[in-house]
């Protein structure tokens, strides 16, 4: 009886040496940590909620740095709460979210959530505004964010049909010079006037 408990757990440690070679860490499971961010996200990232961004569909590499600079905090952590599940009404902020995280749970994460749909919600918008805004974006920004941002594959987020409240907060932690952005992007953002950023919004929100 002893012998054969030995021989199990023997076999069980190599099994998960085998694995943890594969992986190169050991991560939690997949599943578990995203039903975590569904909670404020919704399903698989289509937020529903106007202040939560929309994740699902974002790239890998946009998803994993995100999460890096969070877990770094070197961009603003405004407080949240949950939105549903055990842990609803409970406050916290994407900071301390990202440093529960380790390095194979963003991997994984990143992975499973790029692998969904960018779901556009319906939003009100301003048609005048985003008719100037437009223009605004194919001046200044479509060089990096084609088509409206909605291409994943740019790495720099997702902006056509992103949540117009949470693309505010950005745009201020932007200008307020809180949110770190790449160097480039630094003197577009600065040109800016309030009424440049009211036409963006509207032009990303009018995506359908
Ligand atoms: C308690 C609510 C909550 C939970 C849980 C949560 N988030 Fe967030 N998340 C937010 C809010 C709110 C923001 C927007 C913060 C801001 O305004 O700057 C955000 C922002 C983000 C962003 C930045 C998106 C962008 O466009 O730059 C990413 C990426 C992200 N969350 C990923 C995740 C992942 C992955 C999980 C699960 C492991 C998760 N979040 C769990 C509330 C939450
Ligand atoms: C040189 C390339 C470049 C230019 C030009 C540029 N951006 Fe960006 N932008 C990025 C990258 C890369 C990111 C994502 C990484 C980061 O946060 O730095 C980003 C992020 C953003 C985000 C945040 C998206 C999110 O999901 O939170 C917004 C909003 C944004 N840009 C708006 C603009 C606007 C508006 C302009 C034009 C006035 C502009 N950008 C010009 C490269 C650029």
């Amino acid at each position: 009886m002893t012998q054969k408990t030995t021989g199990f757990a023997l076999l069980a440690g190599a099994g998960l040496f085998g694995l943890s070679l594969v992986t190169g860490a050991w991560a939690a499971d997949v599943n578990k940590l995203v039903e975590n961010c569904a909670h404020c996200h919704g399903k698989d990232g289509a937020s529903t909620e106007s202040d939560v961004p929309i994740i699902g569909g974002y790239s890998a590499p946009y998803l994993n740095d995100s999460l890096a600079v969070y877990k770094k905090k070197e961009r603003p952590c405004p407080e949240t709460k949950y939105r549903s599940g055990d842990k609803k009404g409970q406050k916290t902020d994407m900071c301390q979210v990202a440093k529960d995280l380790s390095d194979a749970d963003i991997k994984q994460v990143a992975q499973y959530l790029a692998g969904k749909k960018f779901v556009r919600p319906q939003q009100k918008f301003d048609p005048a505004l985003a008719k100037k805004g437009k223009e605004i974006h194919d001046r200044s920004c479509d060089k990096c964010h084609s088509e409206g941002g909605s291409l994943a594959s740019d790495d720099a987020g997702i902006t056509a049909g992103q949540w117009m409240p949470y693309l505010k907060e950005q745009f201020k932690e932007f200008k307020a010079g809180k949110r770190p952005m790449v160097k480039k992007m630094k003197p577009k953002m600065e040109k800016l006037e309030p009424a440049d950023i009211d036409a963006l919004i509207n032009y990303y929100g009018s995506f359908k």
